[in-house]
């Protein structure tokens, strides 16, 4: 029994993993070899608007834009939102809006279908648990479970096949003063999405049998320097553990480089400050752009080096 609000609305933020999601068990329920860790972005992110259809009809709105209900954005949406509604004739109006700035390069999905879940839960009235809603975000984007939470948040793999433990748990543990610069190296449609990369790695690539072993290192490595606020461990693992997903997808057939010249540049500048002193360090996903990693104090140094880098202090300053 559905009981719709006219209107309901959710906001939820875009993430990073620190070590990275990457390779499916199940590709229909977007189950993960490996767990994940990620930290939310405060306040950038996408926000849902969900209304009951005037005009009895489905139709999606994208930072204001009506989208062609036959397109890919609108498609995918729908098709998420068919498994709330199972069925019922519930015609429904969909507003996303993105704040993440469009010129960062940053993904939307995994806040989008974050929001999406939210928003459905809230206008439909269930009430669900919120590592409930996590489970159902994983459907539409694997990493969407994530955005489900703020700070820091684990994705554990789970053991059930109906991948109901499949979810977000976030950490208690604050870090105020850590900071993730974007820089933007290209921003346009990748040529192979993450769904397809992690396909092509699994199936051809044999340096991916050792990836789930890095992960579960990396996990342990962020949990002990969460705890003990090392960002040195945090930033080496996560470095390393993103190179490692790197390794994979360049080691597929046909390869996989999502690095692009200004990439490797990005990389040797990092790798440079930090020879001269400097604690930063980059994670990069399934694109050209890097997302670097560094503390509050060390802020004017970074900009400096990078410049229009944009600056997200996901614990605040
Ligand atoms: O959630 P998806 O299917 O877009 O996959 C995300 C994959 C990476 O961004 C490369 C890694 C991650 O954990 O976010």
């Amino acid at each position: 029994q559905l009981s719709p609000l006219d209107e309901a609305e959710a906001f939820a933020p875009s993430n990073i993993a620190l070590c990275k999601y990457w390779g499916k068990r199940d590709a229909e329920l977007n189950l993960p070899i490996n767990n994940s860790l990620s930290v939310s972005l405060g306040h950038l992110g996408t926000r849902t608007r969900l209304q009951r259809s005037p005009d009895g009809r489905d139709r999606v709105w994208l930072n204001g834009i009506e989208q062609d209900s036959s397109g890919d954005f609108a498609a995918k949406l729908l098709a998420f939102i068919e498994l709330f509604r199972a069925g019922r004739v519930l015609p429904v109006h969909v507003h996303t809006e993105n704040n993440i700035p469009t010129a960062a390069g940053l993904a939307s999905s995994a806040s989008g279908f974050a929001a999406l879940t939210l928003a459905l839960d809230k206008w439909l009235q269930l009430a669900l648990e919120p590592t409930v809603l996590s489970a159902f975000a994983r459907l539409g984007s694997g990493s969407a479970c994530r955005s489900l939470f703020d700070g820091f948040v684990e994705w554990q793999d789970g053991i059930h096949d109906d991948g109901m433990d499949s979810h977000g748990v976030p950490l208690e543990a604050r870090w105020p003063g850590l900071q993730i610069g974007l820089v933007k190296v290209a921003t346009g449609e990748k040529a192979v999405g993450s769904r397809a990369g992690m396909q092509r790695t699994l199936e051809t690539a044999h340096l991916y049998q050792s990836w789930p072993l890095q992960a579960a290192a990396d996990l342990e490595k962020l949990h002990r320097a969460i705890e003990t606020r090392d960002f040195a461990l945090l930033g080496q693992t996560a470095e390393q553990n993103a190179l490692s997903m790197h390794a994979t997808m360049i080691a597929s057939w046909p390869p996989l480089l999502y690095w692009q010249p200004e990439s490797v540049a990005a990389m040797q500048r990092v790798w440079q400050l930090r020879e001269q002193g400097l604690a930063l360090y980059f994670t990069m996903d399934a694109g050209p752009n890097l997302k670097l990693l560094f503390e509050a104090r060390d802020r004017a140094a970074v900009e400096q080096a990078f410049a229009g880098l944009e600056v997200v202090a996901p614990f605040g300053d």
